[in-house]
């Protein structure tokens, strides 16, 4: 399994640079006076989070574990596209990288429809067409405020179909696969509604959005692991469950603010769903995508409940921040949301060095998918 690092570091890498480019941007976009860098940087960061840095890094999960050497032509397209993108502002080549590495992303996904065509591989490809469709419009000059949606209905139903996928161990009746299909249409329609009626869209997508938060709280395996006695599988259901709930607030807050462009408001709702939501789901599963990827064993301590409540509190000021005008409780909101982001990689390269050197410690071992988190 290790012969996969040399392999996958490359594109592992660009991931990692298109996050720390993204957090950059976004300090930028927050008002901190810092080295703008590239005269675009700072209207990129959508663009570098979502594709640069989640893009690249979810579809080489998928290439790592279908191995076929043509796929890797995805997560290198979209990682080339978005350095070329900084390093070329206002010409079309990033962009139209990073969609082309979002058509290889479909195209990875539908042969594993193929493969396996249930519900819950169906919801992924339809989160990758949603990317591919976001970065067309992107191309094409649509609005960003509108683009972002479709941007977030890749994140949303690529994890809600992962979700649904590990929630088979509860062998979920035929009701729940029918409310999780309902919930994810619903959401879905919204994102196609938003292009051409937004107000009407952005009410839709909030609906959407409430009823996939209630699905994941009341029926995802999360709920039953917060009093698990292994402190892996706890530390795991804590994550999911914290985002499923901020999942439900970015819901409640698109059903009352309605359209936004940009400003506080657009911020609060955006950043329930990409921090509360999707960071806490990257925090909660970072520990077994690791081993999947690089066969690297990675073992757990309760230090990573430290970023985790960094974030959760951090991006509670941001909002509350948000909704009231506070604009410096604003600023370090997400500056603490950054560092929460930060000190968890720091802590994951280091339970990973820990057991390599095989020390022991109070930890508990990871091992791979078959976790029931
Ligand atoms: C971790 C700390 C983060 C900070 C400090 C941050 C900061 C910001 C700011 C200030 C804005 C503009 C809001 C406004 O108009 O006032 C923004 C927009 C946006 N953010 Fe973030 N963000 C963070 C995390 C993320 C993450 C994790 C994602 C995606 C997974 C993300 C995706 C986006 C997108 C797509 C937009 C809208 C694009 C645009 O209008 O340019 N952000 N962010």
């Amino acid at each position: 399994m290790r012969r996969n690092i040399p392999t996958i570091a490359p594109f592992l890498i660009l991931s990692i640079l298109g996050l720390t480019a993204g957090l950059w941007a976004g300090l930028l976009r927050l008002g901190w006076v810092l080295p703008a860098l590239r005269s675009n940087l700072a209207f990129s960061h959508g663009s570098l989070m979502i594709s640069g840095f989640l893009g690249t890094l979810i579809t080489l999960e998928r290439v790592a574990a279908l191995r076929r050497a043509w796929m890797l032509a995805a997560p290198a397209l979209t990682g080339l596209g978005w350095v070329l993108g900084l390093a070329f502002p206002g010409q079309v080549l990033g962009p139209a990288l990073i969609t082309l590495g979002s058509l290889g992303a479909v195209a990875i996904l539908l042969i594993i429809v193929r493969r396996e065509t249930q519900i819950f591989t169906i919801t992924m490809a339809a989160g990758a067409l949603c990317w591919l469709a976001g970065n067309l419009l992107w191309l094409g000059g649509t609005a960003l405020n509108r683009v972002v949606w479709w941007w977030a209905a890749y994140l949303v139903l690529t994890i809600a179909g992962e979700r649904l996928e590990l929630s088979r161990v509860r062998q979920p009746k035929p009701l729940h696969y029918r409310l999780f299909t309902a919930a994810a249409l619903v959401f879905l329609a919204g994102v196609l509604v938003t292009t051409a009626r937004p107000q009407t869209g952005i009410f839709i997508i909030g609906a959407g959005l409430l009823a996939l938060a209630a699905w994941l709280i009341r029926f995802d395996i999360a709920r039953f692991n917060l009093r698990h006695p292994n402190p892996l599988t706890r530390y795991i259901a804590l994550c999911l469950f914290s985002g499923y709930l901020w999942l439900g607030v970015s819901g409640i807050l698109n059903l009352t603010v309605g359209v936004q462009a940009a400003g506080p408001l657009y911020d609060a709702v955006l950043h329930t769903l990409f921090v509360g939501f999707v960071l806490s789901m990257i925090f909660g599963h970072a520990p077994i995508i690791l081993p999947a990827l690089t066969g690297i064993q990675v073992s757990y301590h309760r230090i990573f409940m430290l970023p985790l409540a960094l974030l959760h509190i951090s991006l509670a000021l941001r909002v509350a921040a948000d909704l009231s005008g506070w604009h410096s409780g604003r600023m370090w909101g997400g500056l603490i949301n950054e560092t929460a982001l930060i000190l968890f990689l720091i802590l994951l390269a280091r339970q990973v060095l820990l057991s390599q050197k095989g020390a022991t410690h109070p930890t508990a071992p990871i091992s791979g998918r078959n976790h029931p988190g």
